[in-house]
């Protein structure tokens, strides 16, 4: 069985920087036409200038690649408490920029400079409302008290929802949702805002990061939630609401980082998210939604035109070996296991 897709997007994506880049560039231009590049580098991307040059180095290591296949860098400002409104406004209208990304201060890997109270980005937000710039949203609390695996539907209730009654003309994307509580709430409400959802959090609940051993390649965040969240992600991925998209929210860190006794959050999923979203597609009976889901609803969301070129998988009876793991540095990059056989090939 074979399937045509028009050539996907990936609307969350973290490409890293310097020998990381280098390692990582490929995997992502040759199988999608674009993506929306992640800020959160040391130092974090937070002027148009910093965006700017950003986008030269990964140019630059494509064209180090040797990678011609048209993919774009679409970039993201990371918001601080300093951030400067007008500096925000002229990198989306010169085409720098095509959203501004909210960390919670502390939430996740290299978020220190985030946001710790909305209140003090308020004249950014306000201006973004009314400059009809997206703002994408890392959504969990950061307080120590709080479960983490509550901590998703805890930022719903205390950040998100007041703070889009407080500016309800803001679009928002809710990134990487986990919870069958985030599906809802997006499902649920009227206007101006959207989910992004990642491969792995399709794949895998965490009973596989957890039972009969712990796997630190599955450790991310949002960190991976129960059975009944990962089948809430399923429904609306695979049904007819636009407003869910994919953003793989591949995140490379090095094996070192990974198997170290403070273990980096993030999954390296660039390489085989295609095979693997096809197959969550195929056993949801869904495959006639995949193409909105990798290639439609995250360019109708951002007011973008919709890719022309295409790409085929392929449903074969061999399975689809693992991805092998990628050099950097001295180090090694191990790459998603997606936890079940994949038959489904990229032609
Ligand atoms: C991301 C990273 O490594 O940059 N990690 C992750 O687990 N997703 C940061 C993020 O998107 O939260
Ligand atoms: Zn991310």
């Amino acid at each position: 069985m074979r399937i045509t897709l028009r050539r996907p997007d990936d609307w969350h994506l973290h490409l890293r920087d310097g020998d990381m880049l280098a390692a990582v560039v490929e995997a992502s231009a040759t199988r999608f036409a674009r993506a929306l590049i992640m800020p959160n580098l040391i130092p974090p991307v937070v002027t148009g200038a910093d965006a700017k040059r950003y986008r030269q180095r990964i140019e630059e290591a494509l064209q180090n690649a040797g990678v011609d296949s048209g993919f774009t860098a679409l970039m993201t400002l990371y918001l601080t408490e300093d951030t400067v409104a007008q500096d925000v406004l002229n990198a989306a209208n010169d085409g720098t920029v095509l959203a501004v990304k909210l960390y919670p201060a502390g939430a996740t890997t290299n978020s220190a400079s985030g946001v710790a109270s909305i209140d003090r980005v308020m004249p950014v937000l306000e201006m973004m409302a009314d400059n009809d710039i997206m703002l994408c949203i890392h959504g969990e609390v950061t307080d120590p008290s709080i479960d983490i695996f509550d901590r998703e539907a805890r930022f719903i209730d205390t950040v998100l929802d007041p703070l889009r009654k407080r500016l309800p003309e803001l679009r928002i994307v809710m990134e990487h949702i986990t919870t069958g509580d985030a599906a809802q709430y997006v499902s649920e409400s009227e206007r101006n805002l959207a989910a992004s959802i990642t491969t792995h959090h399709l794949m895998i609940n965490r009973n596989h990061m957890l039972a009969g051993g712990i796997r630190p390649h599955y450790y991310c965040l949002p960190i991976v939630k129960r059975e009944e969240h990962r089948q809430a992600l399923v429904k609306v991925a695979t049904g007819t609401d636009n407003r869910f998209f994919l953003g793989t929210d591949s995140a490379p860190h090095t094996r070192t980082a990974k198997l170290s006794e403070c273990g980096c959050a993030g999954v390296f999923s660039a390489a085989n998210t295609l095979e693997c979203l096809a197959t969550v597609f195929d056993e949801a009976c869904a495959l006639d939604r995949l193409e909105a889901f990798t290639s439609a609803n995250g360019a109708n969301w951002y007011g973008l035109p919709l890719n022309n070129q295409s790409i085929t998988l392929e449903k074969r009876s061999e399975e689809l070996p693992c991805p092998p793991p990628i050099a950097v540095g001295d180090d090694l990059l191990v790459a998603f296991d997606p936890a079940r056989p994949i038959f489904w090939h990229l032609v």
